[in-house]
């Protein structure tokens, strides 16, 4: 076989066997085939696509690049959450102990990444003493024992699609449905649950800008996922303005706590339930997505779920009286309001620009070496839709710096307050 051939083959339009994308993947993570060869496909694929049948032997080729994670030590249907990502997304950290509260298995492996705040070990180890580095055989006797365990990254997971991304992010190939699908793909593949659940974000602070590109890739992943032996569904959220009211780690931990609790804010529970009910119904513990949903909420009424977060915790080194008294929590030094110019209602919230101005604070990496400072934040005190007086605080700026004209320049530019606005939707569908 040699790959010109099947990069002409592509840029045909014609379809690739399993046998020819084995090919390419494998020699690629190799080094057999050189970048440029790769860089051709990429293109090819950019314009012709890929058959549902092409992009799950793609997945799985990336797959089989590298470690799989064998969760099969974990009694019980393993359900995995993924979001696409967004700004101020604390769904992680609710729905884990939410979930686990019904006895439905968590095995969760999460990363720090970059972006506005930290990823979810970082959001916990706001918590004093919580760590993430576990043994294999501790992680699954934790999670056997109470059902919920978090991990940190290890082992050598999809070597193909980390060079194959870096490839695309410098030769234009980043935004193509079948390469973004089975690069998020192969990765939860790799992690090795039974089922995934997928919230696949639009708007301002999605990768997919639009409503129909994260519905076209929504149906993608979840091709993929079934066409490879994994139950997956997704919900398609939005990411205009930001989930919730908390940006930042230790706030955002504090917002779990409130929401565990069945007191926090409208949008974040409401997306917590519409994933939770599929995870539920997933790992067969329901019969229909309503009486999963009627599951979780008693759970949250009954206060298993905020014990369950405790019990993680405390099997992480973390202190669990954080639960109770969230004060124990990092704290920034200064505590800034940001007041409404005008009288109105709140018409736009940008979501990326407002993670922009957290990260500015250094709630969130800017590069992979960046330390993050788990207290500051921003609070949202109004969100789309809210009427607002002038002088009312829009946000209230937590950070550890007494001048923050920056950040406070960010946060003008990019709420809108205007006259009357539409409700904005949360949910615009799901897809399985
Ligand atoms: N995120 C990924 O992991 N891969 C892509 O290709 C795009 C976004
Ligand atoms: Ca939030």
């Amino acid at each position: 076989m040699r790959m010109v051939d099947l990069i002409e083959k592509k840029r045909d339009g014609e379809v690739l066997s399993a046998e020819e994308i084995n090919f390419f993947i494998q020699g690629y993570t190799k080094g057999e085939i050189p970048d440029y060869q790769a860089s051709a496909m990429a293109m090819a694929i950019f314009f012709k696509d890929m058959t549902e049948q092409e992009r799950a032997d793609l997945t799985m080729a990336m797959v089989n690049s590298g470690d799989t994670i064998d969760l099969s030590a974990i009694e019980g249907i393993k359900v995995d959450k993924h979001s696409t990502g967004g700004v101020g997304d604390t769904t992680t950290l609710v729905l884990a102990p939410l979930v686990a509260a019904l006895d439905i298995p968590v095995a969760k492996m999460s990363g720090r990444g970059l972006g506005h705040t930290g990823g979810t070990t970082d959001k916990l180890e706001a918590i004093a003493g919580f760590h993430v580095e576990l043994e294999k055989e501790e992680f699954v006797r934790l999670v056997n024992k109470d059902k919920i365990a978090v991990v940190g990254q290890s082992g050598n997971l999809t070597p193909a699609d980390k060079k194959l991304y870096a490839l695309r992010d410098v030769t234009a190939t980043v935004n193509s449905i079948p390469l973004i699908a089975s690069s998020i793909m192969s990765k939860k593949i790799a992690a090795g649950s039974d089922a995934i659940v997928l919230d696949v974000k639009t708007g301002a602070g999605a990768f997919m800008k639009t409503v129909d590109d994260a519905k076209e890739l929504a149906h993608a992943m979840v091709s993929i996922g079934n066409n490879v032996g994994r139950k997956t569904m997704a919900v398609i959220s939005d990411m205009s303005q930001p989930l919730g009211f908390a940006i930042g780690n230790a706030l955002e931990v504090k917002e779990a706590i409130d929401t565990l609790q069945g007191k926090g804010p409208k949008d974040l529970e409401e997306l917590c339930l519409a994933l939770g009910r599929q995870m539920v119904y997933l790992a067969n513990k329901a019969s229909s997505l309503e009486e999963a949903e009627e599951m979780l909420k008693e759970v949250i009424r009954n206060g298993k779920a905020l014990e369950k977060f405790k019990v993680f915790i405390a099997n992480q080194g973390g202190d669990p009286s954080v639960v109770d008294h969230p004060e124990k929590l990092p704290q920034a030094a200064y505590l800034i309001e940001v007041p409404a110019k005008t009288d109105g209602v709140v018409a736009e919230i940008v979501a990326d620009e407002i993670g922009t101005a957290a990260m500015l604070l250094g709630a969130g990496r800017v590069t992979k070496d960046s330390e993050i400072d788990l207290a500051v934040g921003l609070m949202l005190n109004k969100k789309v839709g809210d009427t607002v007086k002038a002088g009312e605080s829009l946000v209230t700026i937590h950070a550890n710096r007494e001048n923050v004209e920056d950040v406070l320049a960010k946060i003008y530019d990019n709420i809108r307050i205007g006259d009357k606005v539409e409700a904005p939707v949360l949910i615009y569908g799901t897809v399985t």
